[in-house]
């Protein structure tokens, strides 16, 4: 058996790079199979798009074995291209020859009908074969190229930070402890964890961002970018919240917080118009089955400006308005997600950017402001899914940001970040960056509304199957 001289459905359906006439060989998986009494028909599903390919067998009974293939079964089906009479794709397969590679049984878990997200979750190992978590991959894999396209053209470098790391970047207690000690028999000193007999002799953990590696690299090289995995132990079940997922961060040495906001504007609707450049098809299915104005709502936010709004402007805006919220409303409080939700989806109706928040609410490594209150943050909130990006100025002053480390109660780990002080000790310069969920990014592009849809095997509290 060849395998080799396949064609995939995509160079035919989506690329047309296949002219009619020509013989072509398709492997993939069986969608639905038909038989008529003059004809059957084969939809076959290669994962390379959307579409599927139909090869119609003429007359029935040409091929002894359609009678044993089901849907699910792997099949190599091979036959001239010709135009297709129906309405529904350009070309179909006059197929003169037919072999089922896999049997698939009666009892194939993905028959043709809508199964619900929830049952999906449980079959995370056969749903990348349904259209949606076929269209979930693909536009991921597309994404992930077109974020590397546009930090590369900007001339950000793209950096590896470490996932195992011993400091905690949000300062919110949330880490995935690295240890090798067998857990019944953990050695103690005076009572306490003799971490120094441990695998790194001292306390690690899983990263929760490349941030604070990202500061020293991009000090050095100039724009940076890392795009990799980062872990959070928060154990809160909502459908925006997993244990593992991936994040962005760009990280701009020479860069202030008006720099931050403009380079996430633009990069969000890079992603945006990169997308439906792209994946038209996909995006056409999650319009049409997952939110009907999914493409409507995007395109606007292309052409549209992002509100930018301080913090206090914010709760002012919030404290105005007539709906009531579950968590009340006043200057120091870290916004709930209905506040968020609010603020995009009822007052603005289009993607804000809130900055200048309580120094209080904010991790330690935040530029403090004149007023002594506030700190350079920012986080970007769109309808749907809130809070899609967070940043910050960088606090660059070394005294500044001890003073504030102290305040927060971190003056015992001066030691840990000895090296973090050494960049403001030597040549600090201004700098900022901030962080993009790619999963959150997804569900916002696909409309999506379980970041457990969005990853092909969530991980979240009580659950790290397959
Ligand atoms: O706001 P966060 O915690 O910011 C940071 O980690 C900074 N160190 C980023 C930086 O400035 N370089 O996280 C950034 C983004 C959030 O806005 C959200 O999109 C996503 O990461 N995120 C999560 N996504 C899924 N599950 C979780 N548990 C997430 N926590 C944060
Ligand atoms: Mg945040």
């Amino acid at each position: 058996m060849d395998y080799k001289t396949r064609t995939r459905v995509a160079a035919i359906l989506v690329d047309d790079k296949i002219a009619a006439g020509t013989e072509v060989t398709i492997l993939g998986l069986v969608r639905t199979r038909r038989v008529g009494k003059e004809v059957a028909f084969l939809e076959i599903n290669d994962g390379s798009c959307m579409a599927n390919i139909q090869g119609v067998i003429d007359p029935p009974d040409k091929f002894e074995i359609l009678e044993e293939i089901q849907t699910g079964a792997a099949v190599r089906m091979k036959g001239e291209l010709v135009a297709s009479p129906g309405g529904g794709q350009k070309y179909e397969l006059k197929v003169t020859d037919l072999e089922m590679v896999g049997s698939a049984g009666t009892d194939y878990p993905l028959q043709k009908k809508r199964h619900s997200f929830e049952f999906l979750r449980e079959i995370a190992h056969l749903r990348p074969r349904t259209n949606t978590f076929g269209a979930v991959n693909r536009i991921r894999s597309k994404l992930a190229y077109g974020i590397h396209q546009f930090y590369q053209e900007r001339g950000f470098y793209y950096i590896h930070t470490p996932l195992i790391s011993a400091s905690d970047c949000e300062g919110a207690g949330e880490m995935f402890r690295v240890t090798t000690f067998d857990l019944p028999q953990v050695p103690t000193v005076d009572g306490k964890v003799d971490w120094d007999k441990d695998f790194f002799a001292a306390e690690a953990y899983l990263a929760v961002s490349g941030q604070l590696e990202g500061e020293l690299l991009a000090t050095a090289l100039g724009d940076i970018y890392t795009f990799g995995p980062t872990f959070r132990a928060e154990n809160s079940n909502t459908s925006r919240h997993a244990s593992e997922f991936w994040m962005i961060e760009p990280e701009m040495a020479w860069a202030e917080l008006d720099d931050n906001m403009d380079l996430a504007e633009e990069f969000l609707k890079y992603l945006l118009t990169y997308v439906f450049d792209k994946c038209g098809d996909e995006m056409d299915f999650f319009s049409k089955w997952v939110d009907k104005e999914l493409r409507q709502t995007l395109e606007s936010v292309i052409e549209s400006e992002f509100v930018r709004l301080p913090y206090t402007e914010a709760i002012a805006e919030l404290e105005k308005s007539k709906d009531s919220f579950e968590f009340p409303v006043k200057w120091g409080i870290d916004m709930q997600s209905e506040h968020e939700r609010w603020l995009t989806e009822k007052r603005f109706k289009k993607p804000v950017i809130v900055y200048d928040y309580p120094e209080e609410i904010k991790a330690f490594y935040m530029r403090v402001n004149d007023d002594g209150k506030t700190v350079r943050a920012m986080d970007v909130l769109v309808p749907r899914v809130g809070e899609i990006i967070g940043g910050s100025q960088r606090e660059e002053r070394l005294d500044i940001l001890q003073e504030r480390m102290t305040k927060l109660g971190m003056a015992d780990d001066f030691d840990k970040y000895q090296w973090y002080f050494d960049i403001r000790k030597y040549g600090s310069c201004p700098h900022s960056g901030f962080g993009l969920g790619f999963e959150r990014a997804i569900m916002y592009i696909t409309g999506m509304t379980n970041i457990r849809d969005v990853i092909s095997f969530p991980r979240v509290p009580r659950w790290a199957k397959f």
